[in-house]
């Protein structure tokens, strides 16, 4: 029996280099030896973002993304969440079994009330009950559907042990094992990508590089990238210059060899490493955008595939949902 993995997918902010190294490639791999089920977690996105338009062309913009990458939608369960209703049935069941207390303690929560706090605002300033019991939903998407592993990145973490813990509790209550307990699985393969300045890729600190960017853009992105004021001549570090890390995420182990030697041997400026990262990460990056482009060209394609998905998920889910309401008493 293959293990079932489960992931959720915001639908918000373009896709960058760093979701395709540390969570879209790494989830495809998974899918390849697991029955895989991700899905765009559009409720999710609801809590931070009132914008309709927004909603709707990041669903298909995120959807376009993970098909251009490769996702199969024959070997992957690729659906909507706010396409399976069991979902926010199992939430309102899910919240009967979830201490207050749990969710004082999510990581998330507790960083809104410090910034609210050093703002010298009230604690709970902008925080909705929908970003309050975030957990609990995130819980009921993975508990619906029997999820054995959950690939995320580290800020998700307690997210899935707080799913965990409501399996658990619920199980405890009616003496069986009525969810399975799911565990987090960290893509140990991928580090910290970094971004233009060095720091971790992310949009909040302005430094990535999107997927999708044209060739142009692309490329000027990476002449972009900050380095050191070494001259030509000098010998270089490769292990603290942020091209030479995105080149190894790009290149075959040979090429990466080769790189290292120029820096080590000095002589080569730092023009000649950007190209030389520019030219390989156009050349694995040309068919996903060439891919994602004939995809948004064609969204009744996505939303056929994304309304099948649904279609399957909501099977799956209405089985569970209906063994869940036989167990509390409801059905
Ligand atoms: N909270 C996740 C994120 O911000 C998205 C998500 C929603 C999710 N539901 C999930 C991830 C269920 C894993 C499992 O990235």
């Amino acid at each position: 029996m293959k293990k079932i993995a489960l992931t959720g997918i915001k639908p918000t902010g373009v896709p960058h280099i760093g979701n395709y190294l540390g969570a879209i490639k790494p989830a495809l791999e998974l899918s390849q030896k697991c029955e895989a089920r991700y899905f765009i977690a559009d409720y999710h996105a609801l809590n931070s973002c009132k914008d309709p338009d927004e909603i709707r062309s990041m669903t298909l913009e995120i959807a376009a993304a993970w098909l251009a990458c490769g996702l199969d939608p024959e070997q992957v369960l690729f659906y909507r969440q706010s396409d399976v209703p069991q979902t926010f049935e199992l939430l309102t069941v899910l919240l009967a079994f979830t201490p207050k207390g749990l969710m004082n303690r999510a990581h998330a929560y507790k960083a809104m009330l410090k910034s609210n706090a050093e703002a010298g605002k009230d604690p709970d300033d902008g925080v909705n009950m929908g970003l309050y019991t975030y957990p609990v939903l995130m819980a009921a998407d993975i508990l619906l559907f029997d999820t054995d592993l959950v690939p995320v990145g580290n800020d998700q973490f307690q997210h899935v042990e707080m799913a965990a813990d409501i399996a658990q509790s619920f199980n405890h209550i009616y003496q069986q094992q009525a969810f399975k307990l799911p565990q987090a699985l960290a893509h140990d393969t991928v580090k910290t990508v970094v971004g233009l300045d060095g720091r971790k890729m992310s949009k909040s600190y302005g430094n990535i590089i999107p997927l999708f960017a044209p060739e142009k853009k692309l490329r000027k992105l990476v002449m972009k990238i900050v380095t050191n004021s070494q001259s030509v001549e000098e010998p270089k570090d490769p292990e603290s210059c942020s091209v030479f890390a995105l080149y190894k995420c790009f290149a075959e182990p040979a090429q990466v060899e080769e790189l290292r030697a120029k820096y080590i041997a000095g002589g080569m400026g730092w023009g000649y490493a950007k190209q030389k990262l520019f030219e390989q990460m156009n050349a694995v990056l040309t068919p996903y955008r060439e891919r994602y482009e004939e995809l948004m060209d064609d969204p009744g394609y996505i939303q056929q595939v994304l309304r099948e998905g649904s279609a399957k998920a909501r099977e799956l889910a209405a089985a569970k949902i209906s063994q869940i309401r036989r167990i509390i008493g409801i059905e």
